[in-house]
């Protein structure tokens, strides 16, 4: 089975309205035709409409992302967005559980998991992040770290469910550092997900799952990383802001 690669570029607190309009455009009319592959951007939530817009007419369909949202449907929630109001933007993806929010946000396991229903069941698709800190890899705790965030985050979903979640395996060390996990590690812990997945849903589910990885993808490292036989695509972050280094990676081959 041929999985279709995935290349998502992840825009972080980045850009301004007109700044992210013309990014989106400038990604929609580099594409080549017939490019073959799934390119998803994640825009900070104001300029959600306005990129979906800006790609709408595009050759080449891209999916629109929010990098997060809440479980609740509505509330005294100040500051939250819900997975409706997402969805009324046009956007149809949203990224959950990205290592900033668990980090920095104190986002725990059980609320990414609360997140990953709701947003299923509102008719969002997530990409559910996971990822070890530096200290957890010297441990040699990579592997139960990653499968315990897999578990809890996919906990209570159907097997219809789970094939609509894309996992994204970002190693926290990872992100932002310029130092990009090497593609036998990035493939030993993208092996050990599939494997989790045949565990929770089927093997043949796991044949199709799509476990992208994330940290330090650069135009220079993308082709090492996908060539891997469980690496079905890319989380970007940095080199996703420039239009030419993201055309670059959706360009790998
Ligand atoms: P980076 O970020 O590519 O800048 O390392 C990846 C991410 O956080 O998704």
């Amino acid at each position: 089975m041929k999985r279709r690669k995935i290349f998502a570029g992840n825009w972080k607190m980045n850009k301004d309205r007109s700044s992210a309009v013309a990014l989106a455009r400038e990604v929609a009319a580099g594409l080549p035709a017939g490019f073959d592959g799934d390119v998803m951007l994640f825009p900070p939530f104001p300029f959600l409409t306005e990129v979906v817009e800006a790609v709408s007419n595009a050759a080449h369909a891209i999916g629109i992302g929010a990098q997060n949202m809440h479980y609740e449907k509505s509330g005294a929630l100040t500051g939250e967005v819900s997975a409706d109001m997402v969805l009324s933007t046009g956007a149809r993806w949203v990224l959950l559980g990205h290592s900033e929010r668990r980090h920095i946000f104190g986002e725990t396991d059980p609320m990414i998991g609360k997140k990953i229903k709701t947003a299923l069941r509102e008719g969002l698709s997530p990409i559910f992040c996971v990822g070890e800190k530096l200290e957890e890899r010297k441990a040699g705790d990579t592997g139960a770290v990653v499968l315990r965030q897999l578990r809890i985050g996919l906990e209570g979903l159907t097997t219809e469910e789970i094939v609509r979640v894309v996992v994204a395996y970002e190693p926290v060390w990872a992100i932002g550092t310029g130092i990009n996990a090497t593609p036998a590690q990035a493939q030993e812990t993208h092996r050990a997900i599939r494997s989790e997945i045949a565990k929770l849903a089927s093997p043949m589910v796991a044949e199709n799952f799509r476990i992208l990885y994330g940290g330090s993808v650069a135009p220079a490292n993308v082709k090492e990383l996908l060539v891997e036989p469980d690496i079905d695509g890319v989380l970007v972050g940095g080199a996703s802001l420039e239009a030419g280094k993201f055309l670059a990676i959706c360009n790998y081959k």
